[in-house]
């Protein structure tokens, strides 16, 4: 079952003063299956932000459509709305984004509190997601005295904790440093297989990407080219860099 899709989606931002548009998606259709790990890879300007925003319901389409674990987010009366977000989606953003006045684990447990979830259900939870991504030693600690990679780790744990239908994911590795990177890539991988994650991640990063089953590509708001895992992530790897020296755009100077 797909857990999301979009059909025919175009965004067209208009510019009041000039009177100028920019069509920033145009007829975009993509899915993600249930237990499926999407990347979806594009040249600077290409709609990326603007696609993950409509995905994550905080933008609205000119047309098109959007269906969320069969839901339209649209068709939500604005208090449905923020409470589908909250239950069915989770959010991994580039800076972390943790509160540096709760310790991680007061991090990874807020959407539980807010669901009023039992202490011992929320204990069990929080050791079982924070042993598969290794931060089990820090839960106690504040963001600011762990790593960045140790801190998005957290933010993956907090995406997943509330078993969400999908973990929208904006460049998680934007600023991490390799090994840092290669954590985080192999954490969300783990999530991904042994708790049958979603997810669907932009990134510019072509190694990131290989992490994922499948690679879609965009251009100039359009359905450019997929990609998908074969047995081997090196050869994978190396098909991301050939298929992104074709998209062109900011990506020529990488092959
Ligand atoms: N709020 C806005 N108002 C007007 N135009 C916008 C707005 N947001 C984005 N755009 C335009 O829409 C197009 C797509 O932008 P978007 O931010 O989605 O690209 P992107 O793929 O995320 O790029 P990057 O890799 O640089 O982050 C661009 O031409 C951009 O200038
Ligand atoms: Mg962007």
């Amino acid at each position: 079952m797909s857990i999301l899709k979009v059909a025919n989606l175009t965004k067209v931002y208009g510019n009041k003063k000039s009177g100028l548009t920019v069509k920033a998606l145009d007829k975009f259709n993509m899915s993600v299956e249930d237990g499926e790990f999407v990347g979806v890879m594009g040249p600077s300007g290409s709609g990326k932000t603007t696609l993950l925003n409509i995905l994550a319901t905080i933008d609205t389409p000119s047309s098109g459509e959007l269906f969320i674990n069969g839901t339209n987010p649209s068709k939500l009366r604005e208090k449905e709305s923020a409470l589908f977000r909250r239950r069915e989606l989770g959010f991994i953003f580039q800076d972390f984004n943790l509160l540096d006045t709760l310790s991680i684990k007061e991090n990874i447990i807020l959407p539980l509190v807010l669901d009023k979830l039992k202490i011992k259900e929320i204990n069990q939870r929080v050791m079982d997601i924070a042993s598969i991504l290794n931060i089990v030693d820090i839960l106690e600690k504040r963001p600011y005295e762990v790593s960045g990679g140790q801190q998005q780790r957290a933010a993956c744990a907090r995406a997943l904790v509330h078993n969400p239908s999908i973990i929208l994911a904006d460049e998680p590795t934007g600023n991490l440093d390799s090994k840092a990177s290669n954590d985080v890539m192999e954490s969300l991988r783990k999530l991904n297989e042994t708790k049958k994650a979603t997810i669907a991640m932009v990134t510019h990063d072509p190694f990131a990407a290989s992490f994922c089953d499948r690679i879609i590509m965009i251009k100039d708001g359009k359905f450019f080219l997929e990609i998908v895992k074969g047995s081997n992530r090196q050869a994978f790897f190396k098909q991301i860099l050939d298929s992104l020296s074709v998209l062109g755009g900011n990506y020529n100077d990488i092959a």
